[in-house]
């Protein structure tokens, strides 16, 4: 169960947030991660019980130097990060620039330790002409192919539709299912047996109230949840239907 936080809350409230999240139980199994913003790691670190796993929302393509406003995957390493989520739909759009340097992001993340959750999924225009295998299939092919298979034990892959993400429009556990049966078959065919430790979450609209129809889906591994997630009975529920 990943939380992405995004760019909200303060860091006192993500204190507050993150008790509440601590007070839930869920089995050891089960593995529960936060991405809050870079400023608040520091102390959650301090907060939040070992129990937990933190992460960041983003990391650089270079391991250090002259670029002003970035973050390396060593200094998240630094923090006591054990994740950090790459290539996010909101930053493809925002920043797509990024997304030729997102390789070697990948790439500079597990060098330095990190798992990466690595986002893909199509637009809505895309999923309406029933072309959403094929631009999945190219993300992967882009962003992860170059990668070699031993590093899959270090990637998690999130497939968020667009069309999902902060919508309220989730897919349906079927979509989702179906889509994740592909990606899977996908890294299969390029790294064979080392891709089946991959983990492949959902991510786009999940609440607590679709949280148990996504879980019973064989294919679907956990989920990376969004708005849900800063409200601390919504992330809650969704914890309680993955136990
Ligand atoms: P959402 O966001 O749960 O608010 O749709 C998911 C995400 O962007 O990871």
């Amino acid at each position: 169960m990943a939380a992405n936080w995004k760019m909200n809350s303060l860091p006192a409230d993500a204190v507050e947030l993150a008790k509440a999240i601590t007070d839930c139980n869920w089995p050891d199994i089960l593995e529960v991660l936060v991405c809050p913003p870079f400023t608040h790691l520091e102390s959650l670190t301090r907060l939040i019980p070992r129990s937990f796993s933190l992460g960041g929302q983003h990391c650089s393509d270079q391991s250090s130097g002259a670029f002003t406003g970035e973050i390396s995957a060593a200094m998240l390493k630094a923090l006591q990060c054990s994740y950090v989520i790459l290539g996010h739909s909101e930053r493809r759009a925002r920043y797509p620039e990024e997304t030729t340097r997102l390789t070697a992001a990948i790439k500079q993340a597990i060098n330095s330790g990190l798992q990466v959750i690595y986002c893909c999924g199509e637009p809505l225009d895309i999923r309406e002409k029933g072309l959403e295998r094929d631009f999945v299939k190219r993300q992967l092919s882009q962003d992860l192919f170059d990668l070699e298979a031993s590093k899959m034990e270090n990637l998690v892959v999130a497939y968020e539709p667009v069309w999902a993400i902060g919508t309220g429009k989730n897919a349906s556990p079927g979509q989702a299912n179906e889509m994740h049966h592909w990606i899977r078959e996908l890294l299969n065919k390029r790294f064979g047996p080392d891709s089946h430790a991959v983990r492949i979450l959902y991510g786009g609209s999940v609440k607590a109230s679709n949280a148990e129809a996504l879980a019973a889906m064989p294919e679907i591994d956990g989920v990376l949840v969004g708005g849900a997630s800063l409200i601390p009975e919504e992330f809650q529920g969704i914890i309680r239907a993955f136990s």
